[in-house]
């Protein structure tokens, strides 16, 4: 039996185990409050009722004690899985949770990091239709528009870099569930670091596509990032 006896399902993964140390709140930065609900909270329901979608499963960390607060927690929609010590780590085990949910190695897994609650609909639907076909697969990222240094060790610039070929990425990023977990694993086994999946599928050899999104499709990091999307939502609203 082939690929296209069984047309691919679309799966969501969103680690959300970390502790987000840059931004120095009281409680891992996914828990804190955006306006009117958790930032991990958005961050769901920019999946939860997309048609498209198979299933979601959320990474998180062991011993974590805000989750079950959150009415999403009851939501038979979203299935858990255990975080790990770096991001890859988390990626990997909700991986393995797919697969236990009968995902198969030719599905689409779309992974959207929880600290990023601002993807727009129109960007995960343009990231669907643009990737469905592809031989890879890829991610949304934007061209990147300051002009950037490449510093010495002195601190001080060593040389301006060309931009127009420079790219920021962002998430989510969309494999093959089986390509993607054999290319982490290989790379983890290996000591390679990925900070993404995309370096991961790079580290295998293939070419992943850039698919332009929204640049408000920010990730939540340092305090300012809050205060930016609390801004941007409040004003929305
Ligand atoms: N993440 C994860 N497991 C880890 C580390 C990170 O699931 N061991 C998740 C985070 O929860 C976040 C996403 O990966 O949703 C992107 O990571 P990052 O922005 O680096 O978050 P933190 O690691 O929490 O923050 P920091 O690096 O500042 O500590
Ligand atoms: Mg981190």
């Amino acid at each position: 039996m082939t690929h296209s006896d069984h047309p691919p399902f679309f799966w969501a993964l969103i680690p959300a185990a970390g502790i987000g140390s840059r931004m120095r709140a009281d409680r891992p930065k996914q828990y804190l409050q955006l306006v009117d609900k958790t930032i991990i909270e958005h961050t769901l329901n920019c999946f939860l009722d997309h048609p498209q979608l198979r299933g979601i499963v959320v990474s998180l960390a062991e011993h974590d004690p805000y989750w079950h607060a959150l009415p999403c927690a009851g939501d038979a929609r979203i299935v858990r899985a255990d975080g790990g010590a770096e991001r890859a780590d988390s990626v990997l085990n909700g991986l393995l949770k797919l697969t236990e949910l009968g995902a198969r190695d030719h599905d689409w897994v779309l992974v959207h990091d929880a600290a990023r609650p601002n993807l727009s609909r129109a960007d995960l639907d343009l990231l669907l239709s643009e990737l469905a076909d592809d031989p890879v697969g890829g991610l949304l990222a934007v061209p990147a528009l300051d002009t950037l240094k490449r510093a010495g060790a002195d601190g001080r610039v060593q040389s301006t870099v060309d931009r127009s070929t420079i790219w920021q990425a962002l998430t989510p990023q969309m494999f093959r569930v089986g390509e993607l977990q054999r290319a982490m694993a290989d790379a983890l086994i290996a000591g390679v670091v990925v900070t993404d999946e995309a370096s991961a599928i790079e580290w295998s050899g293939k070419s992943p596509r850039l698919v332009e999104g929204r640049s408000d499709n920010i990730k939540v990091t340092r305090p300012e990032d809050l205060l930016s999307l609390s801004r941007l939502w409040l004003h929305r609203t």
